[in-house]
C-alpha cells in the first residue's frame, strides 16, 4: 500500500511539521530507545522525573512523519504524569490523540510506546523502583503488534 500525504489528518501533519519537545534534554534522569523491527527507524525519549512525576521529556526520532508525530504527542502526554500514569499509555493512546494513523503506519506509534516504557524502565532500574506497569516487562524483547505491513513512505 502506498501512503500519500493526503492520508494524514491535519493534527498528524501539524505535529509532523511543528513537533513538540524535539531535541536534547539537559541532564536527563533516564533515556529510552527503541528501534522498529518493521522499518529499522529509531526513537529516543529522555525524561526528567521529580517525586515520580515526569516533569520534562524530549525526543529524537530517526523516522517517518508518523513516528515524529507520535513522538510529539507521546512527550506532550507524559509530561506532568506520574510514572504509573505514563506506563498506562499504549501506542493506541497516541494514535487516538493524533486522531488516527493510516493502517501501515501503526507500527510507527509503537516506537513511541516502547521508547516511553524503556525510559521509565531505565529510571526504575537506576532508582530500584518496582512499578506495577513494568511487571514482567523486558526491554530487550521485541514489542509484539499486529501491523507488520511494509510502508513505502
Ligand atoms: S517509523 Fe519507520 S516508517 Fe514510520
Amino acid at each position: 500500500m502506498v501512503i500519500s500525504m493526503a492520508m494524514y489528518n491535519d493534527k498528524v501533519m501539524e505535529h509532523f511539521m511543528h513537533p513538540h519537545n524535539a531535541g536534547d534534554l539537559e541532564n536527563p534522569d533516564a533515556i529510552g530507545n527503541h528501534g522498529s523491527p518493521v522499518c529499522g527507524d529509531m526513537m529516543q525519549i529522555a525524561i526528567k522525573v521529580k517525586d515520580q512525576v515526569i516533569v520534562d521529556a524530549k525526543f529524537k526520532t530517526f523516522g517517518c512523519g508518523s513516528a515524529i508525530a507520535s513522538s510529539s504527542v507521546a512527550t506532550d502526554m507524559i509530561i506532568g504524569k506520574t510514572l504509573d500514569e505514563a506506563l498506562s499509555f499504549t501506542n493506541q493512546s497516541f494514535i487516538d490523540e493524533l486522531g488516527g494513523l493510516p493502517g501501515p503506519k501503526i507500527h510507527c506509534s509503537v516506537l513511541a510506546e516502547s521508547a516511553v516504557k524503556n525510559a521509565i524502565w531505565d529510571y526504575a532500574q537506576k532508582h530500584g523502583l518496582e512499578l506495577e506497569g513494568l511487571k514482567g516487562y523486558d526491554p530487550t524483547k521485541e514489542f509484539e503488534h499486529e501491523e507488520e505491513e511494509e510502508c513505502e513512505v
